[in-house]
């Protein structure tokens, strides 16, 4: 039986912040979750995280139902976190602790830790070149692991100890509750330490069995936001090097960035400097240019996304092309082979199979059917100051360029709009429609000039 509690009470201190420190972001999820993601994928029979006074912001960000929340309402000291959870968790469980702030450790790796431990304390240790902050593993001359030493009451020769604590420990249940019953508050920080435990079960004959992991990016804590950044690195390079194993050209694995989830399919491009956001789908041959934000979305295949687009819960349809410069918002879908060009922007709008909107439109509540081309400076007016309206554009029909729509309206099948027009009826289908005055010139007119200064 296995219960993973999930210390999380500490203030984070160091971040400098109102956002609790687990709460901060890696990949767009919460710190806590990803550390939760790892937790659950052992399959444990309770999961438990330990909170302080800001229990409330954890749970309302991470409405999980599987969470067990306990309340450490003075964060005395990891031991004095642990102890809070321990009323509910049976003597025959076996305790994974893990910490709120090391967000990037690997199931894999926690299996292995249970394994390792057995029927015995199991710890997670690792051997960094500057181990400063870090409690250091003490072991004695035939490499038995003795005690874990805190960086502020350890000796100058256990300060030059390269092997550190990773914070992350698997305890048999009944040992540790008499343990942690016997843990002092001797040490600099005055904290009800849970690392004095080691000491405490070698002495009442439980053998300590260490795991070394070879990877220190994946104990690496979070403190400040330098470790943050360093995390959220290491977390976006895991990313992009699972995309590329699957078939993903990413051009500079270093400079892209998903906050979410990416799926893709094979043959995908992807250039430098793209942010994906939420749930994003990518079908097979897509390729996307550099500089763009895809939240929200799905990309059929084979569709190309110029650069510097900005998409958000837009379905675009295999074959579709997008950009360079568009800003498609919530609501669009663009059909197979459609066309979205430069400097347009465009909100719940359906454009049809094969239909264009090449450059400098709005198209905002829109129906476009197939074969449609919209002339460059078309705006479709859908709000007049109260209420949203639609616009209709039937197949095949041709939108002169620096058109206004007035909705609601209706462009006929196969109708024509002369450039410039401002349209407030419906537009019959097959005919030319215009508006506005017709071309005249004023004979004798004059450019009105500039009138000289004053003198003085
Ligand atoms: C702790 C370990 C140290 C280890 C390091 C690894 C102890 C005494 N020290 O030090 O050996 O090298 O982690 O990152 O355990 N917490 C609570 N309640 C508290 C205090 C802390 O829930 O009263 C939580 C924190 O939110 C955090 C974790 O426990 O998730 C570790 O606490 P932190 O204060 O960061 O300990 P470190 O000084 O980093
Ligand atoms: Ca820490």
């Amino acid at each position: 039986m296995l219960s993973v509690v999930v210390l999380a009470a500490g203030q984070g201190t160091r971040m400098h912040s109102i956002l609790p420190k687990v709460l901060h972001p890696i990949g767009g999820r919460a710190m806590l979750g990803h550390v939760l993601d790892a937790a659950r994928a052992l399959h444990p029979d309770a999961l438990y995280v330990v909170h302080g006074h800001d229990g409330a912001r954890l749970r309302a960000a991470l409405p999980e139902p599987d969470i067990r929340w306990v309340e450490q309402a003075t964060p005395l000291g990891t031991g004095h976190a642990l102890q809070q959870a321990l009323p509910a968790i049976a003597d025959e469980h076996h305790i994974l602790v893990l910490c709120g702030d090391v967000p990037l450790v690997r199931m894999q790796t926690l299996q292995r830790l249970r394994q390792t431990a057995g029927e015995n304390v199991g710890l997670l240790s690792v051997v960094l070149a500057d181990p400063s902050g870090y409690g250091r593993i003490v072991r004695d001359a035939s490499g038995q692991v003795e005690a874990i030493v805190e960086e502020r009451d350890a000796s100058a020769a256990q300060r030059a100890i390269q092997e550190v604590n990773t914070g992350i420990l698997c305890l048999p249940a009944a040992g540790v509750r008499g343990w942690l019953n016997e843990v002092r508050r001797n040490n600099a920080q005055g904290e009800h330490y849970l690392t004095d435990v080691i000491a405490l079960a070698r002495e009442h004959g439980v053998a300590v069995c260490p795991l070394v992991t070879s990877d220190p990016i994946e104990v690496q804590g979070v403190n400040d936001r330098a470790q943050l950044a360093l995390v959220e690195r290491a977390h976006q390079q895991r990313e992009a090097h699972r995309l590329m194993r699957a078939g993903v050209s990413l051009m500079d694995p270093a400079r892209f960035d998903v906050r979410g989830r990416l799926v893709c399919g094979i043959d995908v491009t992807i250039d430098v400097n793209c942010i994906f956001k939420g749930e994003v789908e990518i079908a097979d041959g897509v390729s996307i240019g550099p500089n763009c934000c895809i939240r929200d979305s799905r990309i059929g295949a084979n569709a190309r996304i110029a650069s510097h687009c900005d998409i958000e819960g837009a379905i675009i349809e295999a074959e579709s092309q997008v950009g360079p410069f568009a800003r498609l918002r919530p609501g669009t879908r663009m059909a197979a082979g459609a066309k979205i060009g430069n400097f347009v922007e465009t909100k719940n709008a359906a454009i049809g199979i094969g239909s264009k909107v090449n450059h400098l439109s709005y198209i905002g509540d829109t129906e476009l059917g197939s074969g449609v081309n919209v002339g460059a400076g078309t705006i479709t007016c859908n709000y007049d100051g109260a209420n949203k309206h639609r616009t209709v554009i039937e197949d095949d029909a041709f939108i002169g360029s620096g058109t206004q729509l007035v909705a609601p309206v209706r462009i006929g099948r196969g109708a024509t709009i002369g450039a410039g027009s401002t349209i407030r009826r419906d537009a019959p289908a097959d005919e030319l429609t215009l508006s506005g005055t017709l071309q005249k010139t004023l004979a004798g007119w004059r450019r009105p000039k500039k009138k000289p200064k004053p003198e003085g």
